[in-house]
Formats: C-alpha cells, sequence, structure tokens
C-alpha cells in the first residue's frame, strides 16, 4: 500500500470524500479530527466505500503538543506521514463576525502548531484549503490567482493569515512544498450517497438548504436579494462538485510532493450559475418543486464571482468534470436515504434512511406537477 497521509479535518465534509479520493489513488489516509463538526461515522463510510481501514484520530489541533503526538505514534508504527491534507478549521462567516478570537485561534493558532510540528518530523508537504473568499469583492471576473486579496470577514482574513505564513515558511524552508487550493462553492456528495454534507443547526450555504427543502425539513427557501446585477438578479457563484474537488486534492498532494515552493490555485468550474439557475436545475433533475422567498440581501454579499480555473489545468492537469444535473442529482441522494445526515455522532454509523416518508416525497412530487408556489 501507499503512503500514509494526514487529513486534518478528515471527518468533514470536504475531508471525507478527500479519504476516499486518497484511497483509490492508493494512498493510507489518516483522518485527524476534533468531531467539533464532523461525523466518526463520515470516516466510516469513507473507509467502507474505499474498501480499506482509514483511522480516525480524534484530537484538537489547537492543543499544543496534539499534531506531534498523531506524528510520533504514526513514525513508530513505521508509517510516517509523507504529506498532510489540511482541511480542519471553522467556516461559518456570520460566527466569524460575531467570534473572531474563536476563528483565528481555531484556524491560525491550529496551522502554527501544526506546521511546527510537521517541521520537527520533516514532512515535507502540504495541501491547504483555502477559499474563494479570500478575493472578497473582486474588480473582475473569471477571478484569477494574481486578483487583489480583500477578505470581507474575519473568516477570509484567517485563511489569508495562514496563506500568508504558508507563503512564509516555504521561502524560509526550501523543501517544503505547499500547495494552497482556493475553492469556490463546492456542493454535492459522493455518487453513492453513502457520504456528503451534514450541516450542524441551519445552513450556511444554499445548496443544503434547498436539499432540506425538498426532503421536508425546512418549508421553503430563501434566496437573499434578486436586485443583484446579474441576469435573473440573484448571486452568481461557481459551483463545483465534491468529488472534483477532492480529486484536485490528491493531485495537489502529488505536486508537493515533488516540487519545493508554493503554489497557490483556483479550483471551479469556470462557470458562474445564479442561485435561481441552480433552483431550477434541482428541481429538475430531483422532479420536486422548491418553494421560493426572496428575502433582503444579506450584507456583504456580492453579486457575481466565478473562478478562473486555467492555472490548475495548466500545472496540475486537473478540470472539474461533473456537470451541475450530476452535483444536483448526487446531492439529493445523500440527503434523501440520510435525512438526518449521519443520525448520531458517536459513531455507530446508523442512518435513518427513509425518514423522508414516502408520502412526503409524493405529496412534493404532486404540489411540482400542479405548479404551486408560494
Ligand atoms: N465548504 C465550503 O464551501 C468551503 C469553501 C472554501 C473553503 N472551505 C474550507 O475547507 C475546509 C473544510 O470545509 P468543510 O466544508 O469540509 O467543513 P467541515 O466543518 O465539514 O469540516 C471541517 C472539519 O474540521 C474539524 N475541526 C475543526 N476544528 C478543529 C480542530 N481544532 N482540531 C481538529 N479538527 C477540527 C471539524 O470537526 C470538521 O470535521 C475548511 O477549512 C473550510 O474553511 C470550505
Amino acid at each position: 500500500m501507499g503512503a500514509t497521509v494526514m487529513v486534518t479535518g478528515g471527518a468533514g465534509y470536504i475531508g471525507s470524500h478527500v479519504l476516499v479520493s486518497l484511497a483509490e489513488a492508493g494512498y493510507r489516509p489518516v483522518a485527524v479530527d476534533d468531531l467539533s463538526n464532523g461525523n466518526r461515522a463520515a470516516v466510516e463510510r469513507a473507509a467502507a466505500l474505499a474498501g480499506q481501514a482509514i483511522p480516525l484520530e480524534v484530537v484538537d489541533l489547537t492543543k499544543e503538543g496534539a499534531a506531534d503526538a498523531v506524528m510520533h505514534r504514526y513514525a513508530s508504527m513505521e508509517r510516517p506521514f509523507a504529506g498532510i491534507i489540511h482541511l480542519a478549521g471553522r467556516k461559518a462567516v456570520g460566527e466569524s463576525v460575531a467570534a473572531p478570537l474563536k476563528y483565528y485561534e481555531s484556524n491560525v493558532c491550529a496551522s502554527v502548531r501544526l506546521l511546527r510540528a510537521m517541521h520537527r518530523h520533516r514532512i515535507r508537504s502540504m495541501v491547504f484549503s483555502s477559499s474563494a473568499t479570500v478575493y472578497g469583492r473582486p474588480d473582475a471576473v473569471p477571478v484569477n490567482e494574481q486578483a487583489v486579496l480583500t477578505p470581507a470577514n474575519p473568516y477570509g482574513r484567517t485563511k489569508l493569515a495562514i496563506e500568508e505564513m504558508l507563503r512564509d515558511q516555504s521561502r524560509a524552508d526550501r523543501g517544503l512544498g505547499v500547495a494552497i487550493l482556493r475553492y469556490f462553492n463546492p456542493i454535492g456528495a459522493h455518487a453513492s450517497g453513502h457520504i456528503g454534507e451534514c450541516p450542524q443547526g441551519e445552513p450556511a450555504n444554499v445548496f443544503p438548504y434547498i436539499t432540506q427543502v425538498a426532503a421536508g425539513i425546512r418549508d421553503r427557501l430563501s434566496i437573499f436579494g434578486n436586485d443583484y446585477d446579474t441576469a435573473d438578479g440573484t448571486g452568481v457563484r461557481d459551483y463545483l462538485h465534491v468529488m472534483d474537488l477532492a480529486e484536485g486534492h490528491v493531485l495537489a498532494l502529488e505536486h508537493a510532493f515533488q516540487s519545493p515552493g508554493c503554489l497557490t490555485l483556483n479550483l471551479g468550474t469556470g462557470r458562474g450559475v445564479s442561485v435561481l439557475e441552480l433552483v431550477r436545475t434541482f428541481e429538475r433533475v430531483s422532479g420536486l418543486r422548491i418553494p421560493l422567498h426572496i428575502a433582503a440581501r444579506r450584507p456583504g454579499d456580492i453579486d457575481a464571482i466565478w473562478a478562473d480555473p486555467g492555472l490548475a489545468a495548466r500545472i496540475l492537469g486537473w478540470q472539474a468534470r461533473r456537470t451541475l444535473d450530476e452535483m444536483c442529482a448526487d446531492g439529493w441522494r445523500w440527503q434523501r436515504n440520510n435525512p438526518k445526515g449521519y443520525a448520531d455522532k458517536d459513531g455507530s454509523g446508523a442512518t435513518e434512511a427513509g425518514i423522508v416518508s414516502a408520502a412526503r416525497l409524493s405529496a412534493v412530487s404532486k404540489a411540482a406537477m400542479a405548479g404551486d408556489s408560494e
């Protein structure tokens, strides 16, 4: 079997899909997660999909010495980490405005500790989850990696701070290979429907909101603003399939293995899609109607942003392959089969498939056929 790779945040949404992609590419992933927003069952199911054991180390990376202890243990088992894919962190923009120190602690401080531990254990390759949020309100779209970085909230500023730290460290430590990935808007789920996004409480992003309305968990979808400067007035974003994103991590890690220095890449499709277009696509793919409500704009939201993904294509040979239809179909399969997400947090992995009752699905379908709307 291949090299051992640490995946911090491996029990989370994107991390669980990265575990599957790494295993499929022949690596031995190890998930490191404090389960603050992750699920043991996500790792268990990723392991089942991958057909190999995937250990989960329940560790809080903000604690001094925590990452060291895991690295030391795997080195002493003769399975030293060849590289790290670092996804652990907090990601709720609104919460970061209310509690910025929590975000600097979880994102920036944990990353400092992880980098120090990496250095001590001579781990030479890292992939880091950054975000299109670092661009703030771009001057032009599509946005490329040279654009000015003006994140508009503390969450985005923690991502930028970590990016700068990684660039500085890779200049100081010449053997280090780093790939910073600026994700656009990952949605959807593994095509099996066994792993997917499992928001705790109210979803912060539009796609899980749509699937929860479709499942009858919420009554209607609020669209924040229909007077943006876009074709249909709703915000435009670059949605990409989470499995395309996961596969990009494997290629980025392999690049970091070969190439010291720091590379920064956008991962997106290069196509802008409006919220309304996303909803209409979901309705067509699922055969369900999503009741809508137009609400006021949210402060800080921008009209439109999508990626120029050309650099990732040139350097990694990576391109998003899956269509918007597949994102909707796969995301809906996950939601439909797991209406309560990973049903419990303690790891039995039990789900309550079938809770979206046949009666509810048929009622929603009938409403769709009757053209019923709010
Ligand atoms: N989902 C998106 O739309 C998006 C977009 C751009 C960037 N990102 C970034 O990608 C990464 C993964 O995002 P996600 O959507 O999978 O989020 P997620 O919340 O599902 O996953 C993050 C994981 O990190 C874990 N974690 C948090 N703090 C930790 C700590 N101190 N120690 C150990 N584990 C900790 C959580 O338990 C969780 O499982 C995040 O860094 C996020 O900022 C996400």
